[in-house]
């Protein structure tokens, strides 16, 4: 059998999140397709890159192999004497979901094989006991974005659904691009908490100022105010920025999009390297696409 799953971006409200204020975020057109096949060994083995890389599940091995050991553990019998081949088209440490991706599509290839019905609710429990083994202590929003299926409104804690769709349409003058690696969900965020304990009423009033971002984006979103949307994630960008997760190169692609018609730019994810988003005016987007290929992969 054969399993496709997308990846995700955050609109709006990364890192705040895992703090209780709520993001925005969807999944995107390009993502990754699962296949599973007889093992000839009686392991559970995951490669990538057409059998290039591999991972085993192992209960001391690496976050990636103990993830496999701990689903193994859990649907026994879907992985006896199995192989996972990963096709993926998200660059990898990029921020745009890879490994929340993996985690749904591991698990629903799960539940397939044990004949298991699973709702969103649960699937969402599943995804983050597994992302947890990448990311320490997840918000959930790359997954529970994933799993929707449809751009929501997450918060943290408020993982029953409906998860509140909030725009129709998908936005037709988005740009998605990735500018090299990022360093890691984990280390973005433990980066992050150290800062917010060491001045934690300059903190408090960056994840206000957030809060306020994402109910404005959220409001823009659902009228197609493209314009305020646009400038709400550059103001969204300039506290990533005072958080000390972008980087020079995310800036200048920022830069780049605005200058070349964009509404506004900003990172998208953990940032600290890794993808960026644009919202442009449907009409200017191929400009836009256009700057950044000099410097970035679009998706
Ligand atoms: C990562 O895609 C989003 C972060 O907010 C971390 C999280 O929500 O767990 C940086």
């Amino acid at each position: 059998m054969s399993y496709w799953v997308p990846g995700k971006i955050i609109i709006c409200g990364e890192h705040a999140v895992v703090y209780g204020v709520p993001a925005l975020a969807m999944p995107i057109a390009k993502g990754m397709r699962l296949e599973l096949i007889e093992g000839e060994i009686d392991e559970f083995v995951l490669s990538f890159d057409g059998g290039g890389t591999t991972f085993r599940a192992r209960e001391d091995g690496a976050p990636l192999e103990k993830m496999l050991y701990a689903l193994q553990s859990e649907f026994q019998s879907a992985f006896t004497r199995k192989q996972v081949r990963v096709f993926s088209e998200l660059p990898t440490s990029s921020g745009l979901g890879s490994s929340a991706a993996l985690g749904v599509g591991l698990l629903n290839i799960a539940c397939h094989q044990c004949g298991v019905t699973a709702n969103e609710q649960e699937l969402f429990e599943q995804a983050m006991k597994l992302e947890r083994f990448f990311h320490g202590n997840p918000s959930g929003v790359d997954h529970a974005s994933i799993i929707a299926g449809e751009l929501i409104r997450y918060e943290k804690g408020r993982t029953s659904l409906p998860w509140m769709p909030c725009t129709p349409e998908a936005m037709p003058g988005l740009v998605v691009a990735h500018g090299g690696p990022h360093q890691g969900t984990e280390k973005a965020v433990s980066a992050l908490r150290r800062r917010a304990d060491s001045n934690p009423k300059w903190f408090q009033s960056c994840l206000e100022t957030i809060r306020n971002i994402v109910n404005q984006t959220e409001r823009a979103l659902l009228d197609g105010d493209w314009v305020k949307a646009g400038q709400l994630l550059s103001e969204n960008h300039v506290v990533l920025s005072d958080f000390g997760v972008s980087t020079p190169n995310l800036d200048a692609l920022c830069d780049k999009a605005i200058q070349a018609g964009a509404l506004g730019a900003k990172l998208t994810g953990a940032g600290c390297g890794g993808a960026m988003i644009a919202l442009c005016q449907p009409e200017d987007r191929q400009k836009v696409v256009r700057a950044l290929e000099e410097s970035a992969t679009v998706l």
